[in-house]
């Protein structure tokens, strides 16, 4: 079952091991049951921790469920910025992340202070940020939007009005190119989307002609032209399903490979290559949760997310905006 553990969670085995159940899968859904507690994790978290999940999906679908979710206890499995989406939400709530330093390069690439002089230079601006970002930013913003519905959002602000987009320069120049409108670009990126080499894409190509290619748009553009499809995690889920073609070659975090494969067993998924001999097309920030950190979390109802009233607020209205624009 941990063939492919990564070094800190075989670390966290050996220390825990002895106050660990040897079922951890019973454990947690006895838990869950006990706590009345909602598991819901991002298509980049590893597989055993996908099967878990009540609700698996992208930023938006996960932004929803959070939305309405019933239960006492949301146990996010994803990093901070999604874990504390789902705390603005549910401000009652008690919600556990697994792993507090699962947090997010793109996130991480918009502090506070230097985006609110940015905001400050440029007061005109109806300020969009992606869901990739601290609750301080959020804060900071009009709407918010993800992956599946930055598009969608941007074509809905009139023509008139100038957009900063923050935080990540890759997904903001698609939304350009997809709606024609030029908006000022924060200079973020994602470290695990921009590790791509465009000639190994090719190459990969070259000796699957049968293959579509199948990317996300956190990649970079000389990446995106390549592609037959362009999506959110669940976007790119769902094209696998619906598409006759038998062979894909999948350019985001091979995680979400694990859904497709369940989705379509008869199907071929290959995921693309780094630009090094590394595991970079995992999620180092999201493959900190394991199952182990899971049941901890639960069991001790610790490390949860808390955030400043004030902060939350401000953070919830772009959130709410984006949830009534996307429905
Ligand atoms: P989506 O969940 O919108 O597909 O974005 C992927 C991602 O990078 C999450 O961190
Ligand atoms: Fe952040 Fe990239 Fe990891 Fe998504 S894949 S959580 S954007 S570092």
């Amino acid at each position: 079952m941990f063939l492919t553990a990564p070094k800190t969670a075989q670390l966290d085995r050996q220390v825990i091991q002895n106050s660990i159940p040897l079922d951890l899968f019973k454990a947690i859904a006895d838990l869950k049951k006990e706590m009345n507690a909602v598991i819901l994790a991002h298509y980049y978290q590893d597989p055993d921790l996908q099967d878990i999940a009540d609700y698996i999906g992208d930023s938006l679908g996960l932004s929803q469920a959070a939305a309405n979710c019933q239960a006492d206890v949301i146990v996010f499995l994803g990093v901070h910025f999604m874990a504390e989406t789902a705390k603005i939400l549910n401000p009652s709530k008690l919600v556990l992340l697994p792993d507090l330093d699962a947090g997010c390069s793109l996130a991480d690439s918009c502090p506070a202070d230097r985006f609110a002089k940015f905001k400050a230079e440029h007061p005109d601006h109806l300020v969009i940020s992606y869901i990739n970002c601290s609750a301080d930013i959020k804060a900071l913003s009009d709407i918010i939007c993800t992956s599946a519905n930055a598009v969608a959002i941007v074509n809905q602000i009139p023509q008139d009005r100038p957009i900063i987009f923050a935080p990540d320069r890759n997904l903001g120049r698609y939304v350009i190119e997809q709606t024609g409108r030029d908006m000022l670009l924060w200079d973020g990126a994602c470290i695990v989307h921009e590790i791509f080499s465009e000639r190994k894409l090719v190459e990969l190509k070259l000796s699957h002609p049968e293959a579509d290619i199948i990317a996300h748009p956190e990649c970079e553009a000389n990446v995106l032209r390549h592609a037959d499809f362009i999506g959110s995690t669940t976007g790119l889920l769902k094209y696998v399903q619906n598409c006759d073609r038998k062979e894909f070659i999948v350019v985001t975090e091979s995680g979400v490979i694990h859904q497709m494969q369940k989705a379509t067993p008869f199907k071929k998924f290959i995921p693309a290559p780094p630009n090094s001999n590394c595991a970079c097309n995992e999620c180092p920030y999201m493959r900190l949760n394991t199952l182990e950190k899971v049941y901890l979390a639960m069991k001790n109802r610790s490390p949860e997310i808390i955030l400043n009233e004030s902060i939350r607020q401000a953070a919830l209205i772009p959130m709410q905006r984006m949830l009534e624009m996307s429905i």
